[in-house]
């Protein structure tokens, strides 16, 4: 249950004023805080603000073409504990925990190269919806969204980000889901690459405006894409 945090405020009339501060100021102070001591240069373009351009591509599952069998290669789903163990040995991804506190249900999907964690990709359907930040892409039943995919860096060139589109497809669609949509930074040409060489297509674009002093998880966000 969500505390209110009262302090008292001594008017000229001696009165004692309760002042209200709301919860969610107290979880943007933590945030803050948190961010101040992970990482200073995220701290300070967030009080900058920021504006960033995704491409937004999709297709029809059945027209995503399934991965050929890999040897050595097995896909599960990650624990929490597991995802938090990878964030601490690859600092690089601590962004892959925005999901985990935002997605209900959501899961990153770990694709294991002999026995070795090389790619994780998370996929969400409409029931992931987040409990504080808003979506990019709003999900209609039957479509998934996948996202948040990484490769370790030894492992890259090798051809996972695409199969693990791929795979993921191939599975959403025996599931009964009928449409991929994925999202990527417009300036992020590998990440373009993957999701064209695993069979989506272009299908619009999605402007998301931060404003100065907010948390990344806010903003004005624009979208300007069909579903094809
Ligand atoms: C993007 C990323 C997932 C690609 O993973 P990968 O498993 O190495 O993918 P691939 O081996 O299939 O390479 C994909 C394609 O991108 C190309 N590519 C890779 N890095 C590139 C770069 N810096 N610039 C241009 N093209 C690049 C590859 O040549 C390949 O295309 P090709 O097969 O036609 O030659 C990986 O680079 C990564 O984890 N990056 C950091 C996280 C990220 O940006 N994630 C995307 C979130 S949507």
């Amino acid at each position: 249950m969500n505390r209110i945090i009262e302090c008292g405020i001594m008017k000229p009339s001696s009165r004692v004023m309760s002042l209200a501060i709301l919860p969610v100021l107290r979880r943007k102070l933590a945030a803050a805080r948190h961010l101040w001591r992970a990482d200073r240069t995220l701290f300070l373009r967030s009080l900058r603000g920021s504006c960033r351009l995704y491409r937004v591509f999709s297709a029809p599952l059945s027209q995503v073409r399934s991965p050929e069998p890999v040897q050595g290669l097995t896909v599960r789903t990650l624990t929490d504990t597991e995802l938090k163990e990878a964030v601490r040995s690859n600092p690089e991804i601590s962004y892959q925990l925005e999901w985990l506190e935002e997605s209900q249900e959501a899961r990153p999907y770990a694709f294991y190269l002999n026995g070795a964690l090389a790619h994780i990709c998370w996929l969400l359907t409409p029931l992931h919806m987040p409990r504080r930040s808003l979506r990019l892409i709003p999900l209609r039943p039957g479509e998934i969204e996948l996202g948040h995919g990484y490769t370790f860096p030894r492992f890259r060139g090798l051809g996972l980000c695409p199969l693990a589109i791929g795979y993921l497809c191939s599975m959403a669609l025996r599931l009964g889901h009928r449409r991929v949509l994925v999202a990527a930074r417009h300036h992020n040409v590998a990440s373009r690459r993957c999701i064209l060489k695993a069979g989506l297509r272009p299908c619009g674009w999605i402007l998301r405006i931060i404003p100065p002093l907010m948390p990344s998880s806010r903003g004005l966000i624009i979208r300007a894409f069909w579903r094809k």
